[in-house]
């Protein structure tokens, strides 16, 4: 039973500057709602119980977020204004699922998963990337009732575009399920054109096993000098892991760049 998520929130978003310049990313408003807030609604709809939240003393505005209940309560008193009842509760709800643990060292996403070890309860975890958001269908749901078929780790995956691999971690595959779902036989972060055995990408929600946490440990630096979840999850699959690649049928959005994140504000209205 997959039942805990982990999202991985320390990172310094450069790519938005300077937006993020005194601001968490994640807090940035994508059609009047929080970009966080549209994660932690895939994850509550997929069945998830609790969240943790990977952030750093640099991030401690989106602890604040959550906790903000003297804020609130005193307006509520004052004015009993529906509309801040209303998202106050939703502020609660999301709350009573959150736990935070720290990474104050931007290592990357490994490093990122290795702060968790000690929370995870089970087997199996979600962890999901906030720069990556998938509308109009919960491909976390959707994920975890594959993982329930196959008893395996998933990763959702989407195809881009030849000249863009070295954006993303790219994977080959050994054999199609069906039209969705194909078994991985490699998987590398960010590879040259040259070297992307595919241009089947890995998207930002992942099925682990808590197997996973003794390769990160060792993990050495990869890529732009940081411990990437995807060097850790090549390991496993030549260790005889079973991944599975998902390719989602939600829409993609790509908070992370300056030009993604305008365009999910105006795909978002759209919906
Ligand atoms: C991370 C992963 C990469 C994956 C991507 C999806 O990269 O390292 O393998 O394809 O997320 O968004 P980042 O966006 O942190 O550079």
């Amino acid at each position: 039973m997959i039942k805990q998520a982990i999202i991985p929130l320390a990172g310094l978003g450069t790519r938005l500057l300077p937006l993020t310049s005194v601001f968490a990313k994640e807090l940035l408003p994508i059609n009047g709602k929080p970009g966080i807030e549209y994660i932690l609604d895939e994850c509550i709809d997929a069945g998830i119980s609790e969240i943790i939240f990977i952030i750093s003393k640099k991030k401690e505005m989106i602890r604040k977020y959550f906790y903000n209940d003297k804020l609130y309560k005193t307006l509520i008193k004052k004015k009993k204004d529906p509309r801040i009842i209303k998202e106050y509760k939703k502020i609660l709800k999301y709350k009573k699922k959150i736990k935070f643990v720290y990474q104050n060292k931007p290592l990357g996403t490994g490093n990122a998963v290795l702060k968790t070890k000690k929370f995870i309860k089970n087997k199996y975890f979600l962890m999901l990337l906030p720069d990556d958001l998938i509308m109009r269908r919960n491909c976390s749901k959707d994920m975890i009732k594959l993982h329930k078929k196959y008893k395996a780790s998933v990763m959702a995956s989407m195809t881009v575009n030849k000249n863009n691999v070295n954006r993303w971690g790219i994977y080959s595959s050994s054999k199609k399920l069906n039209n969705q779902n194909f078994i991985i036989s490699d998987v590398i972060e960010k590879p040259n054109t040259k070297d992307a055995p595919s241009n089947n990408a890995v998207i930002g929600r992942y099925i682990l096993s808590n197997n996973i946490f003794k390769i990160l440990k060792k993990q050495k630096k990869g890529k732009g000098g940081e411990i990437h979840i995807t060097d850790s999850i090549k390991t496993m699959i030549d260790n005889k892991s079973l991944f599975i690649g998902h390719k989602f049928s939600g829409k993609y959005l790509d908070c992370g760049s300056m030009s993604g994140y305008i365009n999910s504000t105006l795909q978002i209205a759209k919906l």
